[in-house]
């Protein structure tokens, strides 16, 4: 890393794609003021996902930069870095085939207070892939017509973590030794379908394919027409951007306003990723 002196100063630049923007001249392990964090929190909030280069952090500094923007949610799911249990990892090894994360989702929506958003850190990425797709809700929802709008910010939708973390969750073996504690999947919660972004003050569109079951009041058959509309139009590629990692990435992501995807594109090969994650506030419309 350059010293303080030679970098260059903070510098936020919208990424190529649809969401998310890049943060050059700042060393997490060091730069950290209040001033620094107000400036990174808006961004934040404005771009939906800060993606940061040569991040050379110890874990104790991964904590410490996370800690500057809220409370650590100890994940009560994925393994955890037995020296630092406020770090949850997210490995897959060249003999596995499952990947943590690997379809559209935004993390803790079946949680009353769902988290604010996670800061992931590579620690080891494979030769080729492994990139993860992020995608923009506030364009998602805004780029659709007036009357659906209309009819959206009236409902409210059910999300739940039983069919994806709980003990009878498809696809647990493949997880072994990876997801934790199936009985901590007891959580429901419902949520407006579209919410007021607790940072930008947006509409941000709030139901994803991972964890959400139904529009609240209506039938599981009657929400999935509509639910998978959405699913499809907010993947569309202009709502997106694939972020290439390397080591000492971080991607620090806002679950208010993005969604994410892990590729699995890297059979043989091993990835870890330290996932911190910062606790949220309850979500309004
Ligand atoms: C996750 O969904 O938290 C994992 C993202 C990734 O490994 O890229």
């Amino acid at each position: 890393m350059a010293d303080t002196a030679a970098r260059q100063s903070l510098h936020i630049e919208p990424s190529p794609g649809g969401v998310g923007a890049f943060v050059h001249g700042i060393d997490l392990a060091h730069d950290l003021n209040g001033n620094t964090v107000g400036v990174l929190r808006q961004a934040l909030g404005d771009h939906g996902v800060l993606f940061f280069r040569d991040q050379d952090l110890t874990p104790d500094q991964h904590i410490a930069a996370a800690e500057q923007f809220g409370e650590i949610n100890v994940n009560r799911f994925f393994s955890r870095l037995q020296t630092h249990d406020k770090i949850a990892l997210v490995v897959k090894e060249p003999e596995q085939r499952g990947n943590i994360g690997g379809g559209w989702h935004t993390d803790h929506t079946y949680d009353q207070i769902p988290a604010m958003g996670s800061m992931l850190l590579a620690r080891e990425t494979p030769p080729r892939g492994g990139d993860t797709l992020f995608a923009n809700m506030y364009t998602a929802y805004e780029s659709l017509s007036d009357g659906l709008k209309e009819t959206l910010c009236g409902l409210r939708a059910v999300h739940s973590s039983r069919h994806r973390f709980g003990a009878s969750a498809q696809n647990r073996d493949q997880f072994k030794g990876r997801l934790g504690n199936a009985e901590a999947a007891t959580q429901d919660a419902v949520h407006p379908v579209v919410i007021r972004h607790p940072i930008s003050g947006r509409p941000s569109l709030y139901v994803n394919d991972a964890f959400t079951l139904r529009f609240e009041g209506w039938t599981d058959a009657e929400s999935a027409p509509l639910l998978q509309m959405l699913y499809a139009h907010a993947a569309k590629p202009e709502h997106t951007y694939r972020f290439a990692w390397a080591e000492g990435s971080i991607a620090f992501w806002d679950n208010r306003a993005t969604w994410h995807y892990a590729l699995n594109d890297y059979h043989g090969a091993r990835r870890e990723m330290h996932r911190i994650t910062l606790e949220g506030c309850a979500l309004e419309a």
